[in-house]
């Protein structure tokens, strides 16, 4: 039995995925034998119905100096957080004078710098320094620190309430969210936007893309439970917001309740998830059916594809991959590398299978019969980017929503 961070409810988990490393640790040879690993499991609260991993490894363990994701990697994703600018400032901000937007998990400033010029005034809260300081170096304001009660009394002091608070794949990375809303709950001035987006339960269903969950995702967030989590300190809905990004995620508005009207759409989504079945333990059991289904097939077409003699290389070393590989027991006998756009990734080995990661580079001219494209939430732009591996002849090996080969 585990206790709910939001409710307190007990809750008992419905997969367990095994030992599980740090996802975004990619490490050397010499490190291997000091890997850090916890036990992966994830539970369904029947009270509030928020799914999240039951155990999670220090913040400090998963977020430092070394952090190796940077936002600003996709040129698509750069658009996207310009789209999510725009938005706060036409339908949030438009008639403040000199709007202050705080961001946390700011990463290397690929949204805030759509905040860097007058009218607006912005900050950053991230804690891994070695991010942050690239966004400093593009000038934007950027402090290196957790988020809580304590740093929102300090941002109040210093720069006064906010009237916009953004995050983007950051909420659902912090196990203590009662935390950060109380220090939301201090950092906004009446009538302020809470808006931040992760990837959603709903879509995590629906595709089976059970790599959501990982070290770092400790929630998958659905209308529902955010709504109970929120509601504890005074806040509501105000609307939300589907999105394509990271294979499917939802944008969340809050505010105080009563200082902002209510969209339509939150009552029509809700809906949506009662019908998909997202209150249900049933759902989660099946979910879990569906999880192995693709963990086997992998597997077996993987070791398929090596007695038939072909070569299988895996495109981009995601923070996800680091779930499906561990869970599958996918080792480099079945890939011969993952090939990375990062630098910092690069010449390092993946987490827990340790697959040599190599550069992007390495792909060209050198094309092997198959890709397995863990990077699929990038699928459209990756496919243009590589038009030419499926010219000559070479197939897509896909694992969301099912196991299938892209001829
Ligand atoms: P993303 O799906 O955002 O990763 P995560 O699961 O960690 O959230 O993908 C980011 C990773 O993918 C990063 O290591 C860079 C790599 N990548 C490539 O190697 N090539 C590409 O064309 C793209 C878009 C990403």
């Amino acid at each position: 039995m585990a206790k709910c961070r939001i409710c307190q409810t007990e809750y008992q988990p419905f997969i367990d995925f095994g030992p599980m490393p740090i996802s975004n640790n990619f490490l050397s040879e010499k490190d291997f034998p000091r890997e850090y690993f916890f036990s992966m499991k994830a539970g369904f609260c029947h009270s509030c119905s928020m799914v999240q991993l039951l155990e999670q490894p220090a913040a400090d363990v998963m977020f430092h100096d070394n952090y190796t994701f940077f936002s600003g990697t996709s040129r698509l994703m750069a658009e996207h957080f310009k789209k999510f600018a725009d938005d706060i400032k036409q339908n949030y901000l438009s008639d403040k004078a000199s709007p202050f937007v705080v961001e946390i998990g700011s990463n290397d400033g690929i949204m805030l710098q759509n905040f860097a010029e007058a009218p607006y005034r912005h900050l950053g809260v991230e804690p891994s320094a070695n991010v942050a300081r690239v966004a400093q170096e593009k000038g934007l304001n950027s402090i290196v620190r957790f988020f809580n009660l304590d740093t929102a009394k300090e941002i109040v002091t210093a720069h006064g309430h906010a009237d916009a608070f953004l995050a983007a794949n950051c909420m659902c990375h912090i196990p203590t969210l009662h935390d950060i809303i109380e220090g939301i709950a201090h950092l906004m001035a009446p009538g302020g936007v809470v808006a931040f987006e992760d990837p959603y339960l709903g879509e995590v269903i629906r595709n089976t893309s059970f790599d959501q969950l990982y070290d770092e995702h400790v929630f998958l967030f659905s209308l529902h439970s955010i709504s109970a989590a929120f509601a504890q300190h005074g806040f509501e809905l105000i609307d939300a917001k589907p999105l394509e990004t990271h294979g499917g995620s939802m944008r969340y508005y809050l505010s105080q309740k009563g200082k902002r009207p209510v969209s339509p759409r939150v009552k029509q989504l809700l809906q949506e998830e009662v019908n998909l079945g997202l209150l249900l333990p049933e759902t989660y059991d099946k979910f879990r059916l569906g999880c192995e289904q693709i963990r086997d097939d992998l597997k077996y077409l993987l070791i398929k594809l090596k007695r038939d003699g072909k070569r299988v290389v895996g495109y981009a070393a995601t923070s996800k991959s680091t779930t499906l590989l561990n869970y599958a027991g996918i080792g480099p006998d079945l890939i011969d590398f993952i090939s990375d756009t990062t630098p910092l990734k690069q010449g390092k080995f993946s987490p827990g299978m340790h697959i040599p990661v190599l550069a992007a580079e390495t792909l060209q001219g050198n094309y092997p019969e198959y890709l397995l494209l863990f990077a699929y939430n990038h699928q459209k732009e990756i496919f243009a980017k590589e038009a030419q591996f499926a010219k000559d002849g070479g197939k897509w090996i896909m694992f969301v929503p099912n196991v299938h080969v892209v001829e």
